[in-house]
């Protein structure tokens, strides 16, 4: 399957869906003033909202609330690329304290993807309602049921 798409799913997976944390916290150690001016005393603490900058127009622009799985791409539209700004894309972390984890996450949710999509084809359960749930990482409330459409035979 290719990369990029498997890429795209991921993302996808991680930004909206499912496994990203909604909210991040920092502990202030000591007084200090934030990029844009924001004096936080020692002592306070500092959260910032994942899921809200997955969904920010100033971010992603107007259609930023679409499946619009093209806008990881290059502008050739071959290849899976993370946005250039780290801090565009903050599911993992950005800066120095970046999940140590993330490739192998990554690496993970293209396998499972992969080793399912090439051998069935998904299609969601007519009627079911797809609803996330809110908490400290997504998930869907009801789960999602689909039907599973084997492709045929897979050599391993
Ligand atoms: C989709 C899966 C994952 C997501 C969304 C995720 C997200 C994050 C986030 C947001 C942080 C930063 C927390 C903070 O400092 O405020 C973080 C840190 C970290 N993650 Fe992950 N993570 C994932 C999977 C993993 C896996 C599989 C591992 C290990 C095998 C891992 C290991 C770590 C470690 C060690 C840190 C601390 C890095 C540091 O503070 O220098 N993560 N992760």
């Amino acid at each position: 399957m290719h990369n990029s798409f498997l890429s795209l799913l991921m993302i996808r997976k991680s930004q909206i869906l499912n496994l990203c944390n909604c909210d991040d916290f920092k502990y202030v150690i000591d007084d200090d003033v934030l990029p844009d001016g924001t004096f936080v005393p020692r002592g306070s603490t500092v959260t910032y909202s994942i899921y809200s900058i997955g969904r920010m127009k100033t971010i992603w622009g107007q259609d930023c609330l679409e499946f619009r799985p093209e806008r990881w791409l290059t502008a050739e539209g071959d290849r899976f690329e993370t946005p250039k700004e780290s801090f565009k894309f903050v599911a993992f972390n950005a800066g120095p304290r970046t999940c140590l984890g993330k490739d192998l996450a990554y690496l993970q949710m293209k396998s499972v993807a992969s080793a399912v999509l090439l051998r069935y084809r998904l299609s969601p359960v007519p009627g079911h309602r797809v609803v996330q749930k809110m908490s400290l990482t997504l998930f869907m409330k009801n789960g999602l049921h689909v039907y599973l459409q084997p492709r045929g035979e897979v050599v391993a």
